[in-house]
């Protein structure tokens, strides 16, 4: 086995921090040259993955170009929000640093396209975190829609539920809440929905349209008496938005919620909800993203497709019914439902992995994958930029 390879990981947050707990269990593969990340909370917070782990700790920059200056990294991987992608991404290649970029890779198709450029200019690898090609249940669903077993693929119809604690969590109190300070929720959230519609069909996009919009969170939603902040509201027992229930009694999504120095989880969250944005009345967050959308696709090898995202779920969930020539898929995120037109029904069951963690092992599998591809001369990762480009047009064409 040939040397580790060095990586950066620019931005420790949720992302940065859940691939460093990845790569600390690869050593053999991977070194750890540098972190960056301007927030010295969440800096310590990463460092401690790490020295828990037994490994050297890295040295931390508040700042990508900063960190070029002084380490040459063979490679990256660039969590940081997506406004921050294109600028750290040319700074990287500028070097000759192979990339894995989190989705979106840009918030706009030039700048997408410009990466991508740069990255062939400088023969590194890009990859994209479009983990759901390397999820076991996704990836047998395109396998099954375009190994011709089926006949060809005639429409698509894709529900994305993004399931009300998550919704509430990063699209009404979170920063993508604010579309033109992140990107829309179609690009950041849907762009792994689209990916797997232009999986499946296998075509580039003819014609996209699309309808949704904001009509809930708003302020005229607001319940009379509602107080600007769970913690002090009367009506917070029946709500079923209550932050307070989410995070102090439910104690969800708080994996963010990282503590001063001295400080427990829980007093963060009692921070959080007394003065941080978490703490927030859902009415009275001012947030701009879209809380449902129906995009519709036709493609150019006359497939056609739906992909419906909305917020009002109870859990987050995906399913895909797809209709072919010879036969029909039925996918609920659990189960796989095979009918071919003539001949008996199959059905392969995922459910053991519909909860594990990490994208039942998705996350593990795109790291793997960009690694191999640094150190394997002719290989090609399954997640590439190119791959990706066109779902990441057709949601930018679909932004309402
Ligand atoms: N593949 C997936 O399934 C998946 C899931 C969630 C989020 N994402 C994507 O991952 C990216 C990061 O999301 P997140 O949830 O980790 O956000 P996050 O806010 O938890 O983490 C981002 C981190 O980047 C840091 N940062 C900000 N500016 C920086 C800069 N200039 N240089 C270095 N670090 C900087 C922030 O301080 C923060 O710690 C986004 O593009 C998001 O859309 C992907």
């Amino acid at each position: 086995m040939g040397k580790p390879v060095d990586i950066a990981i620019i931005g420790a947050g949720n992302r940065g921090c859940k691939y460093l707990h990845l790569l600390a269990g690869m050593p053999d593969k991977v070194t750890v040259a540098a972190i960056v990340e301007p927030d010295a909370r969440r800096a310590a917070h990463a460092a401690t993955i790490l020295r828990n782990a037994g490994l050297p700790e890295p040295v931390v920059f508040a700042d990508c170009e900063d960190m070029l200056s002084d380490c040459s990294p063979t490679a990256a991987i660039i969590a940081t929000p997506e406004r921050g992608h294109y600028s750290q991404a040319m700074q990287l290649l500028d070097k000759r640093v192979n990339i894995l970029i989190e989705k979106p890779v840009a918030t706009t198709i030039e700048e997408c396209e410009a990466i991508a450029e740069k990255a062939k200019e400088a023969g590194v690898v890009a990859g994209v975190c479009h983990v759901l090609r390397y999820h076991p249940y996704f990836s047998e669903l395109i396998r099954i829609a375009t190994d011709g077993s089926l006949g060809e693929v005639v429409s698509v119809s894709h529900r994305l539920g993004v399931g009300i604690d998550r919704a509430c969590h990063t699209f009404v109190r979170g920063p993508w809440g604010i579309p033109r300070l992140t990107s829309s929720m179609i690009l950041s959230k849907g762009c792994h929905d689209l990916d797997l519609v232009t999986a499946i069909t296998g075509s580039r996009a003819e014609k996209v349209y699309s309808v949704g919009g904001k009509h809930f969170f708003t302020g005229e939603k607001r319940p009379a008496g509602a107080a600007a902040r769970c913690i002090n509201c009367t009506a917070e027992k029946d709500c079923r938005f209550s932050a307070v229930d989410l995070y102090r009694r439910r104690k969800e999504w708080i994996g963010g919620f990282i503590p001063a120095d001295s400080g427990t989880v829980a007093e963060e969250i009692e921070r959080q909800l007394r003065e941080g944005n978490y703490g927030r009345c859902v009415f009275a967050c001012e947030n701009e993203a879209v809380d449902r959308q129906i995009v519709t696709v036709a493609f150019e090898n006359g497939a056609v497709a739906t992909v419906t995202m909305n917020l009002f779920t109870a859990e987050d969930s995906r399913d895909t019914h797809i209709c072919l020539t010879g036969g029909e898929i039925h996918g609920n995120g659990r189960r796989i439902k095979i009918f071919p037109l003539r001949g008996e029904k199959t059905v392969i069951d995922f459910s053991d992995q519909a909860e594990a963690p990490y994208h039942a092992g998705a996350d593990k599998a795109v790291l793997e994958d960009f690694i191999k591809a640094i150190t394997t001369p002719g290989y090609k990762m399954l997640a590439t930029i190119d791959e990706v480009m066109e779902s990441h047009r057709i949601c930018m064409l679909a932004t309402v």
